[in-house]
């Protein structure tokens, strides 16, 4: 049994804000920070953890990403018995509402045109639909996308989700399967993507199935870049098929400066932003789940574990 001990591995990232705050929620806890090799801990919380760390640490009972998406960690040749615990919300999903938020009204509504004629000294009642001919799509129906559109449901928007399994979920048309994806699209005149990144999902809008969003709709994309083809998506925006695109995240991180999408006048982006790890209620979630693998509750019971077959 290896040590009760926790270790810290995210190179390149300021591992002594997570120290100190484990120092206080776990007083007396052995915490170190992975440097090389072979650290005797049964416990790791990772960011971008190195083959290497993996390699020399196969004692490891759990390891805690330090966020929601672990399509970067599922790519690592992990220890076989390590159990990865992913963060649920923490923090996170009130982020994604609020972005989402922002960006549906800001489409819906016009803020962006609005903003254009204030600034050329216009004065001008554009025309909008209402909120009743927007409906919204959320394409994965987990922790964030659950908690998008249950704020999206207090303005009235009439919203659909999607996922891999049936969901039922209040005030939601919900649809699953590759079966439904289509009739899910063709009703969701704005589509968010909140679905991780494994090999099923990778490119899941592509050519094809940006076809079969109504015309004019907006794609938002805040899960991981490559489950959107950004060149199909460049030429539906071309072609006049689709009427806009919000992205937080890309296939290359960060996106070069002079790469088609940013140049787009139809895109807006931001860097990766829409929902970051929160230190403190993400400390506290992992500590309280620390102390109850002390008493002696099963790893696999844990909130946030990762299939690893699945991917998510
Ligand atoms: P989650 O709780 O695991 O939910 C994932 C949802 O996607 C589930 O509803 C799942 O369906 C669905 N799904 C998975 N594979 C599918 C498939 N092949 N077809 C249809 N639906 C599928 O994940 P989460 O915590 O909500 O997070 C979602 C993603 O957001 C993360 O993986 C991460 O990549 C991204 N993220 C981005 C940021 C950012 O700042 N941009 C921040 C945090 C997270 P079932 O319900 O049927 O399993
Ligand atoms: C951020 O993108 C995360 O997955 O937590």
């Amino acid at each position: 049994m290896a040590a009760e001990r926790l270790v810290i591995c995210c190179p390149g990232f300021d591992a002594t804000p997570w120290v100190q705050r484990f120092s206080q929620a776990l007083p007396g806890l052995d915490i170190a920070v992975w440097e090389r090799g072979h650290v005797d801990a049964r416990w790791a919380v990772v960011w971008k953890a190195p083959q290497g760390f993996w390699d020399a640490n196969p004692q490891l009972e759990v390891a805690f990403n330090m966020g929601a998406g672990v399509d970067a960690l599922m790519q690592a040749r992990l220890p076989e018995a390590t159990i990865v615990v992913r963060l649920t919300d923490v923090g996170m999903g009130v982020q994604m509402a609020e972005y989402c938020l922002h960006m549906v009204t800001r489409i819906a509504r016009r803020f962006a045109d609005y903003e254009a004629q204030w600034r050329d000294g216009a004065w001008e009642d554009l025309k909008i639909d209402s909120a009743e001919h927007w409906p919204v799509g959320v394409m994965g129906l987990g922790a964030l996308g659950q908690r998008v559109l249950q704020s999206l449901l207090t303005l009235e928007y009439p919203l659909q989700g999607w996922s891999r399994t049936p969901k039922t979920l209040p005030g939601v048309q919900c649809f699953h399967g590759m079966d439904q994806l289509g009739t899910f699209l063709g009703a969701s005149r704005i589509v968010i993507v909140l679905m991780p990144l494994t090999p099923e999902t990778h490119h899941v809008l592509n050519a094809q199935t940006l076809r079969q969003l109504p015309k004019g709709a907006h794609v938002i994309n805040l899960a991981r870049g490559p489950l959107l083809d950004a060149d199909a998506l460049l030429a539906s925006l071309d072609d006049g098929h689709l009427g806009g695109a919000v992205l937080d995240v890309f296939e290359q991180e960060p996106l070069p400066a002079d790469h088609a999408l940013r140049r787009h006048p139809l895109v807006q982006g931001t860097p990766h932003i829409s929902a970051r790890t929160r230190l403190k209620p993400t400390v506290e979630r992992m500590a309280a789940q620390i102390q109850s693998l002390r008493s002696g509750f099963s790893a696999d019971q844990l909130e946030g574990v990762v299939n690893r077959t699945r991917g998510y």
